[in-house]
């Protein structure tokens, strides 16, 4: 019975999806119906294995998995911090590596450090709220943003940013530093508690044989 179902995955649109089909591809789970670049479809499927996937942006992902329209997602730590949904997080995969960061000029370190009433811009509210309010004890102003965060400092929306720190290379090129660290990033997989509830073996066997290629 378990095996009639689909399994369907919700995946980060962009470099997550591609790291994570390589992955999945490298135990065995295939689509080849995704790697037509071309095609317009959302939705793909391998028949025979009764696997599903989709594209979505990350915040979307963890929305599919917690109402159930996907039992696996995979997307970043802090996509998962910042909308704060009901999915179990199962694994960390390893990849997609980088840090979420407080960001800023030089001369704001010392407004950090007088805990001094600041702006802080970031596409990350929740997150940057969690930590100046409780991690800090910091009162803060957050503004949120949708993208170039960077921009804050520099025009003067903000004093400082909170924002993802990769190569550090975007910050280098701005005149801008990490200033503190808030967490390491990285992608996980999350799973409907539902579905784990249905396809218990299924899904327990998929993790146990992605946590073997991490050994
Ligand atoms: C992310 C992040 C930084 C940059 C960090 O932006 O918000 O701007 O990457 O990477 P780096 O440390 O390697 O320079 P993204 O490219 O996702 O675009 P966005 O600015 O539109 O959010």
């Amino acid at each position: 019975m378990e095996e009639k179902r689909y399994l369907t995955f919700a995946l980060t649109k962009g470099r997550l999806a591609d790291k994570t089909l390589s992955l999945l591809e490298s135990i065995g789970f295939t689509c080849e119906e995704m790697k037509d670049k071309s095609s317009r479809k959302l939705v793909f499927v391998n028949e025979e294995q009764k696997l599903r996937f989709f594209l979505a942006k990350g915040p979307d992902v963890p929305t599919y998995v917690e109402y159930g329209a996907a039992d696996i997602g995979v997307v970043g730590k802090d996509t998962l911090l910042e909308e704060g949904r009901r999915v179990y997080e199962v694994l960390d995969l390893g990849f997609g590596k980088c840090r979420m960061c407080v960001c800023g000029p030089a001369r704001a370190q010392e407004l950090l450090k007088h805990h001094k009433m600041i702006r802080v811009a970031s596409k990350y509210p929740n997150i940057a709220k969690e930590y100046f309010y409780n991690k800090k004890n910091q009162t803060v102003d957050i503004i949120k943003l949708n993208g170039s965060v960077e921009l804050g400092p520099i025009v003067g929306l903000s004093d400082v940013i909170v924002d993802i720190v990769e190569t550090g290379g975007t910050l280098r090129e701005n005149g801008l530093e990490v200033l503190e660290e808030v967490c390491p990033i990285s992608a996980r997989m999350i799973v409907n508690p539902v579905s784990m509830q249905m396809q218990p073996e299924r899904i327990r066997s998929l993790i146990a044989r992605l946590r073997e290629t991490q050994s």
